[in-house]
């Protein structure tokens, strides 16, 4: 059968050449498809400088069904970090932290990973498969740990101490993985560091905070990169102490990424994933999370009956989102599985280098049962 926009289109441009398609109705189609053409070159030049594909929606349009149609379409999967804002969790088909996320990267069978976060997990998802197309809704959902230490200075601080293992936080970039030897997440640190002869030299970045909690609890005394995150830095140990005191039955929990002045007051210490567990399997009905308020979408969920207040910063705003993770939003989760871009690319040399310390996480991690 012979395609309407085809034939009305070339008797527009040609109108000697007789069609028998050629209404008003084709005309308009044939325009808008021109023009969204044109929308989509134009946008394309745009994403170096701001991240994303900026193309108008149809408002009436259901983002819920056309991205669950878009999965169909192109066999992608949505990975999600617990961060991310509430509608993009719930497209999501895996929803976890970065070891979770990391995992699922290294065995889905998708053409398509779609991954709902920020730049470096993004990442490791492509160092993990090089022939999958890996999408990011906004190629400037950066990390602030992660802009904290950059290669080649990081190299330098490497060759001060030869002898030196390197464990590195999974929130780094390409360039500090490809120079690290073994990567760990917040769920696997401390197993990953223990499984290390206690002889051992280790250089621990990029986050500070991590690090000293990592050297508290297992006795080390690795040398730290002085990195932090800019979203758990910002607890207010004050606001916090009050809280504690107006609920006195709640209990406070905290990411190791925060400072020690916050985790020295927690009831329980841990990754999203095990605070998420923790706020399940306890008693307690009411829970103060110092993280990324992110979290607290599937702590409502899975178990509605509890109260689950966000730990306040020390500054007049009242949210701690992070800002990285938050660029992120459904529109542009739309926008880039039905256009396939922004895509997350990577040098081959680098990616090789990368993937080699994050195998060895995996491979560790299954081993640990975790
Ligand atoms: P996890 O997801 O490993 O708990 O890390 C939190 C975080 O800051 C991710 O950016
Ligand atoms: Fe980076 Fe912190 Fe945001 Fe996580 S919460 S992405 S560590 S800035």
């Amino acid at each position: 059968m012979q395609n309407p926009y085809f034939a009305t289109g070339i008797s527009f441009l040609f109108p000697q050449v007789h069609t028998p398609i050629n209404s008003s109705f084709f005309f308009k189609k044939f325009f808008i498809l021109i023009s969204m053409n044109v929308d989509l070159r134009t946008a394309e030049k745009k994403i170096e400088e701001i991240g994303f594909l900026d193309i108008e929606i149809d408002p009436a349009l259901d983002l819920f069904e056309e991205i669950a149609k878009l999965k169909k379409e192109k066999n992608a999967v949505v990975l999600a970090h617990y961060y991310q804002e509430p509608d993009i969790q719930d497209v999501a088909d895996y929803i976890g932290d970065s070891l979770g996320l990391a995992q699922e990267a290294a065995r889905t069978e998708a053409d398509v990973i779609v991954f709902a976060g920020v730049h470096f997990m993004a990442e490791t998802a492509k160092i993990l498969n090089p022939d999958k197309k890996v999408l990011l809704p906004d190629l400037k959902a950066g990390c602030s740990l992660s802009d904290s230490c950059p290669p080649p200075i990081f190299k330098q601080f490497r060759e001060k101490h030869p002898d030196h293992l390197v464990i590195s936080y999974v929130n780094c970039s390409a360039g500090i993985k490809a120079l690290s030897d073994i990567i760990c997440t917040s769920s696997n640190a401390r197993q990953i560091v223990e499984s290390l002869p206690l002889d051992q030299g280790i250089i621990f970045a990029p986050d500070k905070n991590l690090g000293a909690y990592i050297n508290k609890i297992t006795g080390r005394n690795m040398v730290l990169w002085n990195g932090a995150c800019m979203v758990h830095e910002i607890f207010s140990f004050e606001k916090i102490t009050r809280l504690k005191v107006r609920h006195p039955d709640a209990k406070l929990i905290a990411h190791p990424e925060c400072e020690d002045h916050i985790l020295k007051i927690a009831d329980f210490i841990g990754s999203t994933t095990q605070l998420l567990k923790y706020t399940q399997s306890e008693n307690t009905q009411s829970f103060i999370v110092a993280t990324e308020a992110g979290i607290l979408h599937q702590m409502q969920q899975k178990s509605p009956g509890k109260t689950f207040i966000a730990a306040p910063p020390d500054n007049a705003c009242a949210c701690n989102d992070c800002p990285h993770m938050k660029l992120n939003t459904l529109e542009k989760l739309y926008l880039c599985m039905k256009y396939d871009q922004p895509e997350v690319l990577l040098e081959e040399d680098v990616r090789i280098a990368a993937k080699r310390p994050i195998d060895r996480m995996l491979e560790m991690s299954k081993q640990l049962g975790l």
